[in-house]
């Protein structure tokens, strides 16, 4: 069976073929560009609509991969969680949105909280739908720093580091992430939905 991604985030895309080693195809070189509504109110949720939406449109030979992450501060009651891609309004690009979470979190007063990642992979094929979370826990600050990474890396400093996840090596990112961990559970459902073709 052939591996699809069901994302067009070109960061994700990098890390899941850095971390699977194996030909993992987006999904609009099969299916150009498909505007999906991901209007579930999980990390969950959208990652089942996201897999299920690009399954049903591929058909049986296909294992359909799907992310759905984001980043939720706890001072701002949670923000912006499930709306992280979009936390400055439709559009909006990985920069928009950091300085509007920079600015959201300077207005209270700080100038560093407690946040964590978290991602929800689902994996769709003629067998069934599985979903697995991994999360990880930091701090966010004001001051953003780094060209790595993407989206919120450069103000994410991973609990244990002094570094935030845009100074921090890709490699060592791999290793705590939010979807790194999801990632290793996912491996080998993968793996035996692969091989009981
Ligand atoms: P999604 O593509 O709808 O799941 O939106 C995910 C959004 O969450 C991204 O656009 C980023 O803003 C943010 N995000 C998720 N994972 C990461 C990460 O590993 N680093 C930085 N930002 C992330």
């Amino acid at each position: 069976m052939k591996i699809v991604l069901a994302t067009g985030n070109k960061g994700k895309l990098r890390e899941f073929r850095e971390m699977f080693r194996c030909e993992v195809t987006p999904f609009s070189e099969l299916l150009g560009e498909i505007d999906i509504v991901e209007d579930s109110d999980s990390f969950k949720g959208n990652a089942l609509i996201k897999a299920k939406t690009i399954y049903e449109k591929l058909g049986e030979e296909y294992i359909v991969i799907s992310d759905d992450s984001g980043i939720s501060v706890p001072l701002l009651g949670g923000e912006p969680d499930i709306y992280s891609a979009r936390y400055a309004g439709e559009g909006a690009s990985d920069r928009d949105n950091l300085l509007k979470l920079v600015e959201n979190i300077k207005a209270k007063g700080v100038d560093r909280t407690t946040a964590y990642y978290t991602a929800c992979i689902a994996i769709v094929s003629k067998y069934g739908e599985y979903t697995v979370h991994g999360w990880m826990h930091g701090d966010v600050i004001t001051e953003p720093r780094g060209e790595g990474g993407f989206g919120y890396d450069p103000m994410f400093v991973p609990d244990g580091y002094a570094l935030t996840l845009g100074e921090i090596d890709n490699e060592v990112k791999k290793g705590i992430s939010h979807r790194g961990k999801a990632l290793r559970l996912a491996k080998p459902i993968i793996k035996l939905l692969g091989s009981t073709s």
